[in-house]
């Protein structure tokens, strides 16, 4: 997974160092209140641990679950996920969809800095240039924060759809400049 900089940012893989982190970001109700079909903090540090495994398990060309952190200090911010994004179906566990989604989840200590739009911003120029030529995002109808990351990374509001995660979302698409 290539390591990305911006600006004020480094994008990197996350380590087993993080975990205190990432418990402490999804063990709060205001980051998982919009995350997921049946949203539910975490309560206990090896669910952390999994998902970090889980992360660094990931062996894909393009995708990556990377871990935002201040370029200058190495604080940690938040998570930005480029990823396969599951198709609704009545199968468990959810089938992939084709598609490509960009998340983020950001602490809230770390909100209203421009940190996401930063980050999300770099991580889909990454995917055109290795070869994505079309990525979708998907938020619960009332998460303006989230739809307002989409636009200002210049992805286009296409409706609420209900071909993903089961679950009826607002969803937006960004294309390949080239494409
Ligand atoms: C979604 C989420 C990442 C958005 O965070 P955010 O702080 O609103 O987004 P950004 O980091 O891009 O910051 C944008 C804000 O910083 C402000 N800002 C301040 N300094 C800035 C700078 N130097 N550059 C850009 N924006 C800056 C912008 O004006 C904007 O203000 P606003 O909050 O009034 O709109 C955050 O709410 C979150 O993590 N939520 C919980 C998890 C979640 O719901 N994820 C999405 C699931 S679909």
């Amino acid at each position: 997974m290539e390591t990305l900089r911006t600006e004020r940012l480094l994008l990197r893989p996350w380590t087993l160092d993080d975990t205190d982190f990432v418990f402490g970001l999804y063990s709060l109700w205001s980051v998982q209140q919009h995350i997921g079909l049946h949203p539910r903090v975490m309560t206990d540090r090896a669910e952390a641990i999994a998902v970090i495994k889980r992360w660094q398990g990931m062996e894909h060309p393009i995708h990556a679950i990377r871990a935002v952190t201040d370029a200058d200090t190495g604080e940690i911010f938040g998570n930005l996920l480029l990823k396969s994004i599951p198709a609704s179906s009545a199968l468990t566990p959810l089938e992939p969809s084709g598609d490509t989604e960009i998340g983020w989840h950001f602490h809230p200590n770390a909100w209203h800095q421009g940190y996401a739009t930063e980050a999300a911003a770099a991580v889909l120029a990454e995917g055109w240039k290795t070869g994505l030529d079309r990525v979708v995002a998907v938020t619960t109808p009332s998460n303006r924060p989230s739809q307002r990351v989409c636009l200002r990374i210049g992805m286009t509001h296409q409706g609420r759809t209900d071909q993903y995660y089961n679950s009826v979302s607002e969803l937006f698409v960004a294309f390949a400049p080239e494409a």
